[in-house]
């Protein structure tokens, strides 16, 4: 018998219009705690704006997102993050002109526990929680081979490293659920390669979900246990890899896109 594990993460008939557009529509998905999911589908499909209305960017027309059996519908991004879900973007978010470290730092800081006042006097509370915080910070840039340039401004590393501060950056905030859209957009084999090992050896370290948009097939067929596809805005197909490259439906909706990533 196996035992039913528990649910991080669910949407029920999600969906959105922008103007007379239904981007999103009635899109319903499931993450078991620890699961590495992935999402795919053509150039529009509605990918990452379903990672918007589960981040709070987007309050959905209509339909639900729980997290651990609650809804976060039309709650704050800041709070969905304190709450459990943390985010990287399709186009690198970093704040360019800080140090690496710091990038991190700022994330860390959704969960001090020192007021304003002990910052302003700067006790010994202050202190410790600073301390802890950065060693922290450097414990997660040893993860992603970043310690040695702890100090750089995050704008100076090269690409492929900006791309794994950001995740660095978004598990700083300890999140349940890891959500990456695109990590390897821009990335040569190589550091696509690594990234793959990466983001499973994170999923089992941090024990955390992982949920993923990727248009590198391969990453996403090695990494992901389950694949949802969407097409205009609508799931056409879930299941395992194996099942989703077989299935009909999805290699139309390649094929019938200039996609040249088709399966
Ligand atoms: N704020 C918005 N206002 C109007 N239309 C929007 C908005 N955000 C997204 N859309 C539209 O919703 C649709 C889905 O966009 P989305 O960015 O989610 O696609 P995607 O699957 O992430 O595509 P890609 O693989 O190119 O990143 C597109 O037609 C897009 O133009
Ligand atoms: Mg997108």
């Amino acid at each position: 018998m196996t035992v039913d594990k528990k649910i991080i993460m669910q949407t029920k008939d999600l969906t959105i219009r922008f103007g007379g557009l239904v981007a999103v529509n009635n899109f319903n998905m499931k993450i078991e705690e620890g699961e590495l999911i992935g999402i795919i589908g053509p150039n529009g499909a509605g990918k990452t704006t379903i990672f918007n209305m589960i981040t709070g960017v987007y309050v959905p027309t209509s339909g639900s997102v729980d997290l651990e059996g609650k809804s976060i519908v039309g709650q704050h991004v800041s709070h969905i993050t304190q709450k459990g879900i943390a985010r990287t973007f399709q186009n690198i978010r970093l704040f360019k002109d800080l140090s690496v470290i710091d990038n991190i730092k700022l994330a860390a800081h959704y969960r001090t526990n020192y007021s304003l006042f002990d910052s302003i006097i700067r006790n010994k509370k202050f202190k410790n929680e600073e301390e802890r915080i950065y060693n922290e910070a450097m414990e997660i840039l040893k993860i992603f081979g970043l310690e040695k340039k702890s100090t750089l401004l995050a704008k100076n590393l090269p690409y492929g490293e900006q791309r794994r501060l950001e995740i660095a950056r978004a598990l700083a905030t300890r999140p349940k659920l890891l959500l990456l859209d695109e990590p390897a957009a821009g990335m040569n084999p190589k550091e696509t390669n690594d990234l793959t090992e990466l983001i499973r050896w994170v999923r089992d370290h941090f024990k955390i979900s992982i949920l993923l948009i990727e248009h590198d097939m391969k990453l996403v067929m090695n990494v992901c246990e389950r694949i949802y596809v969407v097409d205009h805005g609508e799931e056409i197909a879930m299941g395992l890899p194996k099942e989703i490259q077989n299935n009909k439906k999805v290699i139309e909706a390649y094929l019938g896109t200039s996609d040249e990533e088709a399966l």
